[in-house]
C-alpha cells in the first residue's frame, strides 16, 4: 500500500495586530510540535504592515521584518499588501499541488476576528478554529456582551459607546458612567486582548484618562463595574460537541491581569486544575460550553471567567478564539491535564478544521428552481 501522503498545512502567524509578538511565540511552538510524520509545515509569515512572507519561519521572521523595513526606509521596493495575500492563498489552493489545510496562528486584529477566516472561506480552505462569525463575536466584547446577556449568561454590569459620541459628549458619558456604574470600573476597547488598552479607573480624572486612551485603540469602548474577583480559564475544544476540559487559575501580582503581567512578570502563574469547590468547576464547564454556542464557535477557544470573592458569583468574561497556544500556555495545558497533550491537540484541531470543510461541503449551495 502506497504511504499516505503527508497533509500540508499553511500555518500563518505574526498580523497586522497589536499581538503580532504573542503570535510569535505560538507560532514557534506550534510548528516545533506538529508532528513531522504527519504533516509539512508551510508557514507564512505575516509582518505588522500586513505584507505575506511565504516560506518563512518565525525565527528568520524577526530578521526579514528588520531587513524590510530598512528596505522601505531607505526607498527600495515597496511591497503590495492585500491583493498578494489573495493571490497568494488562491494559488495555494490550487487541489493536489497547494495547501490542505490552514493554521492561523494570528491572534488579535485581522486575524482572530473573521478577516482571515473570510478570506480561507473565499479560497475554499479548511482552516483551524473558528468560523467568520463566531471570530468576529468572539473578537467583540460589546456584541459577546449583548448575546450572553439575551441568553442570561451571567456578565458584568457594562455600558459601550462609539468614540465618535465621545467626542461630541465626553461629559454626558462620565456622568452615565458614574450614575449607572460607579468606581472603581474598567476601561478597555470592544476589540482587543491581551490587555492593550485596558484600564482600572478610581475617579473622573482617571476614567477621562482612560477613556481617552481606550480610543486610541478602537472605535468603540466598554465601561464596566470592576469586580474583587479570582480570574479562571476554561478550554473549550470541537465542533458541533464540544469538549471542555478541567478549569485552571492565573495568578499575578500587580493591580490587574495587564500587559506586563501576562508576558513580562515572571512572579505571574497559572495553576491547573484551580482549587475551588467541585460545584463551581461544574458551573464554570457548563457556561463555557453555553458561551461556546452562543457564539457560533468552532475548533477551539478559551472561555474566561472572574469569580468574585465575596459572592462566588460566576461572571463570564469574555471568550479567547485564537489564545496564545504555546505548549506552556494556559489553553495546551488544560487540554494536557484533561487528557489530550499538546501534539494530539495540535492533531485535533487539524482534524476538526478538515471535518467543518467537509461538512460544510456537502451542504446545497443552490435551490434548484425545477
Ligand atoms: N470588570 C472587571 N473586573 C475586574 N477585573 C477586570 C474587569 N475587566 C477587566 N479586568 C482585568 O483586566 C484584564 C484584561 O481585561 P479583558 O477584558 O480580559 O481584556 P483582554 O481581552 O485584553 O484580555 C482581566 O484579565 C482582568 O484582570
Ligand atoms: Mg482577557
Amino acid at each position: 500500500m502506497p504511504a499516505q501522503r503527508k497533509l500540508r498545512v499553511g500555518l500563518l502567524f505574526g498580523g497586522n495586530s497589536s499581538e503580532h509578538d504573542i503570535s510569535l511565540l505560538s507560532a514557534a511552538s506550534v510548528i516545533r510540535h506538529l508532528d513531522a510524520e504527519k504533516y509539512d509545515v508551510f508557514p507564512i509569515g505575516i509582518t505588522r504592515e500586513g505584507v505575506w512572507l511565504p516560506g518563512i519561519k518565525p525565527v528568520e521572521f524577526i530578521a526579514a521584518e528588520d531587513h524590510m523595513h530598512s528596505s522601505q526606509t531607505s526607498g527600495q521596493k515597496n511591497f503590495e499588501t492585500f491583493p498578494e495575500a489573495l493571490t497568494l492563498s488562491i494559488k495555494l489552493s490550487t487541489p493536489g499541488e497547494g495547501l490542505d489545510v490552514v493554521f492561523p496562528v494570528l491572534h488579535g486584529q485581522n486575524g482572530e476576528d473573521g478577516t482571515v477566516q473570510g478570506l480561507l472561506e473565499l479560497a475554499d480552505l479548511p482552516y483551524v478554529g473558528c468560523g467568520i462569525m463566531g471570530s468576529a463575536l468572539g473578537m467583540d466584547k460589546e456584541k459577546a456582551r449583548l448575546i450572553f446577556r439575551s441568553l442570561g449568561l451571567p456578565v458584568v454590569n457594562s455600558l459601550s459607546y462609539r468614540s465618535s459620541i465621545w467626542k461630541i459628549s465626553p461629559e454626558r458619558i462620565l456622568d452615565a458612567v458614574e450614575e449607572r456604574l460607579g468606581y472603581p470600573n474598567f476601561v478597555k476597547p470592544a476589540s482587543l486582548g491581551s490587555s492593550i488598552g485596558v484600564s482600572k479607573v478610581y475617579d473622573r480624572g482617571g476614567l477621562r484618562r482612560a477613556i481617552q486612551n481606550a480610543v486610541e485603540y478602537d472605535h468603540k469602548f466598554l465601561v464596566e463595574q470592576a469586580i474583587n474577583c479570582r480570574e479562571l480559564e476554561c478550554s473549550v475544544l470541537g465542533n458541533d460537541e464540544p469538549m471542555v476540559s478541567a478549569v485552571g487559575e492565573v495568578f499575578y501580582t500587580g493591580e490587574f491581569y495587564d500587559y506586563y503581567a501576562k508576558y513580562q512578570d515572571e512572579r505571574s502563574h497559572t495553576v491547573v486544575p484551580a482549587s475551588i469547590s467541585p460545584a463551581l468547576v461544574e458551573e464554570m464547564r457548563f457556561l463555557a460550553i453555553q458561551a461556546f454556542q452562543a457564539l457560533d464557535l468552532s475548533g477551539m477557544a478559551r472561555v474566561d471567567f472572574f469569580l468574585e470573592r465575596e459572592t462566588e458569583k460566576i461572571f463570564i468574561n469574555e471568550v479567547n478564539t485564537l489564545p496564545s497556544l504555546t505548549n506552556q500556555c494556559m489553553y495546551s495545558k488544560l487540554c494536557e491535564y484533561s487528557g489530550l497533550p499538546y501534539t494530539h491537540l495540535l492533531d485535533r484541531l487539524i482534524e476538526l478544521a478538515l471535518e467543518r470543510h467537509a461538512h460544510r461541503h456537502r451542504l446545497k449551495r443552490a435551490h434548484n428552481c425545477n
